[in-house]
């Protein structure tokens, strides 16, 4: 079937099997690698994104549900040559080590600053709880976000306006679509 949507700004068109998830079609046909495959299941938020500015399991979605929709994946967070305050904050506060988990945290904290620009430490454990890391023991993760909050509040409002943009942006062309070999070919 053929689906088009927005991905970071950028309109796509894909020919999609009916039974490939969001994140099969974000992966394999977008290219877009950082939407990262965990449980498969809905439990552990690596392959968070926001679809129409709301977080989604991109496991949990057909491909073919995102038709006529925006998807902003973690790709979409930094500028050119520019990362967004949350990825400055991870790093500087070790809110990662093996990395997996860090694209669903960093879209739901992206999230999370968008509502609300100034959370409590409290409500940040619970706003991520549906995120899973098995590495960082959680604290840095929280630091990262309460620091990069501050960051934001404190002027950088450019990054957050660029990454609503591109999830309302209107494209600038439409891609081929990316069509599978026929089989034996
Ligand atoms: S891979 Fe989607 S929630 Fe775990
Ligand atoms: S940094 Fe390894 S799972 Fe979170």
């Amino acid at each position: 079937m053929d689906v088009t949507f927005s991905v970071n700004g950028e309109r796509v068109r894909v020919d999609v099997e009916p039974r490939h998830t969001l994140a099969d079609v974000l992966r394999e046909q977008c290219g877009l690698t950082g939407t990262h495959l965990g449980c498969e299941h809905g439990v552990c938020g690596a392959c968070t994104v926001l679809v129409d500015g709301q977080p989604a399991r991109a496991c949990l979605m057909f491909g073919v549900q995102a038709d006529g929709s925006s998807v902003v994946t973690v790709e979409g967070l930094a500028g050119d040559d520019e990362l967004h305050p949350l990825q400055e904050a991870f790093v500087v506060h070790h809110g990662l080590q093996c990395g997996f988990c860090t694209p669903g945290m960093l879209i739901s904290a992206m999230h999370l600053l968008d509502t609300d620009p100034e959370p409590t430490r409290e409500k940040i454990r619970e706003q991520m709880s549906g995120n899973i890391c098995r590495c960082t023991g959680y604290i840095g993760i929280v630091d990262a976000i309460a620091a990069a909050a501050d960051v934001m509040r404190s002027g950088d409002t450019g990054v957050s306006d660029r990454v609503s943009a591109r999830a309302q942006e209107t494209p600038s062309h439409i891609e081929e679509p990316k069509r599978s070999p026929p089989p034996g070919g």
